[in-house]
């Protein structure tokens, strides 16, 4: 670590100077705490699992149960684990000195928000939340939390299915969060990439369009990703060990 000392205090300087700043973050964000990744081999979620099965409506609607207990299970994951010092860090510095800083997370946990980032922009959704698979047949709004129990829960009048809050390949992003993040990313001066393999769009892109309209872009992460041609520089390490040194 000793020779990313220079880079991360010139960093750290930055910051401090900077009137807005803006993290994105991925799923390395949160694997200090304990939530897998995607991409990692071994580790990353789909090594193990298959995407087209898990992150579909197709794949959903193919095995509504077996989805369903997946995301039960990683639903426990994220509500047993608990926001690590890169988050800590994130969300006391947006006390120190409020609205400067603009966190724009990939993440479907709520780590950011517990630790005091609350009006974080959420591109891919919250696995914590319930919504309807379809439309209701019968033009009715029917509240999700009236669905009856089950694997997953129906509604009792038109069999409607629950699934999980969370965008899945080949979805919309829930409206305005892109609009939002492009925005914070372009107003940016300091953009800083955490955790990210920079692998799905249109999320990758926000660091490109961020050093286009002038932000000094950073990235944090052990690995190389797809986006490090964006950086300025590159910080090899984790969030949880270099975001309290930068904020
Ligand atoms: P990935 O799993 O693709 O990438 C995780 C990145 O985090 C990798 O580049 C790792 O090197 C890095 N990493 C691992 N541990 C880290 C640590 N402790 N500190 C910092 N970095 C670390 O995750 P995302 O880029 O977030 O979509 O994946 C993007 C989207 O693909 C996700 O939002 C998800 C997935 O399908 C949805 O949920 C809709």
């Amino acid at each position: 670590m000793a020779e990313l000392e220079e880079p991360v205090r010139a960093l750290r300087e930055r910051i401090e100077r900077a009137g807005r700043v803006c993290v994105l973050s991925g799923a390395g964000m949160s694997a200090e705490s304990g939530i897998a990744t995607f991409r990692d081999a071994l580790t990353g979620l789909w090594s193990r699992f298959d995407p087209a099965q898990l992150a579909s409506v197709e794949g959903f609607r193919a095995d509504p149960p077996m989805v369903w207990d997946w995301y039960a299970e990683r639903r426990e994951g994220v509500r047993a684990a608990q926001p690590n010092a890169g988050h800590l860090a994130l969300g006391e510095f947006a006390r120190r000195r409020p609205g400067v800083l603009t966190v724009v997370t990939q993440n479907v946990d709520d780590l950011h928000q517990r630790a005091g980032n609350r009006d974080t922009i959420r591109l891919h959704g919250d696995i914590l939340r319930d919504q309807w698979l379809d439309g209701c047949g019968r033009g009715r709004v029917c509240d999700v939390a009236q669905a009856e129990d089950g694997r997953p829960p129906r509604c009792a009048e038109c069999g409607n299915q629950v699934r999980p809050g969370v965008v899945w390949f080949g979805e919309m992003l829930p409206p305005g969060a892109m609009e939002a993040a492009e925005h914070a990313a372009r107003t940016s001066e300091v953009m800083l990439v955490v955790g990210t393999s920079g692998a799905v769009w249109p999320a990758a892109g926000l660091a490109t369009k961020a050093r286009r309209s002038g932000a000094f872009v950073a990235i944090v992460n052990p690995h190389t990703s797809e986006i490090d041609d964006a950086a300025h520089v590159l910080l090899q390490g984790t969030a949880a060990q270099l975001l309290p040194r930068l904020f």
